[in-house]
């Protein structure tokens, strides 16, 4: 099998025809009736010298003899195909090699011509597989093309999606803002708890992708109060057992509000569940452990660290240690363990301050 290195020579256009047979009276009188037929000619005596014209320029046709000293024409034309994918190539053959003639055709050859050759055939012949390299340039042209076509189609529409998902929850962000602003104990809850949740599930290595999730959900994970009765909603003392109920069903309604945006399907479970609790004393479902979603959990700790954290007319609110201590007594009953662990971690380590900056500055 022969080799041949990827040509960088680009196609100008010429109708360049490559003569190889090793007799060289053939090749001069192909050579001198394809000249006077408007071709531009190269001859080759071997398969070596075959392989190097092929390489040193682009080739339209290539008139092949079967037999050549250093090889065989089956061989090379699978070489020179590998080279030059649309080449068309004429295969010159004695009376018995016809069978081998028609191997090469499976190969990849267009037409095979009977050694001695009849010149008006040939040129019949030769525009015959001209005409055919010229649809199977168009061809594949065509076929590149739609393939482009497809991709940069394939990247708009993703685009579109991508923008379309983001508008969709930056107007639902805009309508939890407005919620919220009404209330001064409430204003800026809701970004507060995403941020601090991203930080959580980072802390607990999670992947890039879910810590998106659990911000995008932590923003949005109240907006099911939308549809709870202002006077509950703003109400500053104890509520009783039928406004409790009613105050819970904002996981639900949340939840439905959400389910149109299918790209937030997690997200939609978070904000669901996000009122579980570990003992499995939580709403809506009553999960437990493990069966909480663990975005669901980490905002649950995080909203409970916002209250706590946060001025009410009924308690003064505690410093990040303070609530992170009192949230220690919660493990195992409201909060996970490990968002607890995290939590103080991040506490500890970096968070506090920049948790505690942007609340003065939001203050
Ligand atoms: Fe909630």
């Amino acid at each position: 099998m022969y080799s041949v290195a990827p040509s960088t020579i680009t196609d100008i256009g010429l109708l360049t025809t490559l003569v190889v047979d090793d007799e060289e009276p053939v090749r001069n009188t192909l050579q001198r009736f394809l000249s006077r037929i408007g071709h531009e000619v190269v001859t080759a005596g071997s398969a070596s010298e075959a392989l190097a014209e092929a390489s040193r320029r682009k080739l339209a046709c290539i008139l092949l003899d079967m037999r050549l000293p250093d090889g065989s024409g089956l061989e090379l034309v699978q070489a020179l195909i590998q080279r030059e994918p649309h080449v068309a190539i004429l295969m010159l053959t004695a009376v018995n090699d016809a069978h081998t003639a028609a191997l090469c055709m499976q190969r990849g050859a267009m037409d095979y011509l009977v050694k001695p050759i009849d010149l008006p055939e040939l040129d019949r012949a030769i525009t015959r597989a001209l005409a055919h390299r010229r649809e199977m340039i168009e061809q594949a042209e065509t076929q590149a093309w739609l393939q482009r076509e497809i991709v940069q189609r394939g990247a708009e529409l993703r685009r579109e999606r991508h923008n379309l998902e983001r508008i969709s929850v930056a107007t639902l962000e805009a309508l939890v803002n407005a919620l919220e602003a009404k209330d001064p104990y409430l204003r800026g809850h809701s970004a507060r708890v995403a941020d601090l949740a991203a930080m959580i599930a980072a802390e607990m290595g999670l992947g890039d992708e879910q810590v998106e999730q659990v911000r995008t959900a932590g923003r949005l994970h109240d907006i099911g109060k939308i549809g709870i009765r202002e006077s509950v909603l703003g109400k500053h003392g104890p509520l009783t057992t039928e406004e409790f109920e009613h105050v819970k069903s904002h996981v639900m309604i949340g939840a439905q509000i959400l389910a149109p945006l299918t790209h937030l399907r997690e997200v939609i479970g978070f904000v669901r569940s996000h009122h579980e609790r570990p003992d499995g004393t939580g709403y809506p479902d009553g999960l437990s452990g493990e069966a909480i979603p663990v975005g669901a959990r980490i905002i649950g700790a995080a909203e409970v660290y916002d209250a706590l954290t946060t001025a009410r007319p009924y308690q003064d609110k505690m410093t990040p240690e303070e609530a992170v201590n009192r949230m220690r007594d919660l493990t195992g009953t409201v909060i996970h363990p490990d968002v607890h662990r995290a939590l103080a971690g991040v506490i500890a380590r970096r968070g506090a301050l920049i948790y505690l900056d942007e609340r003065e500055s939001l203050d």
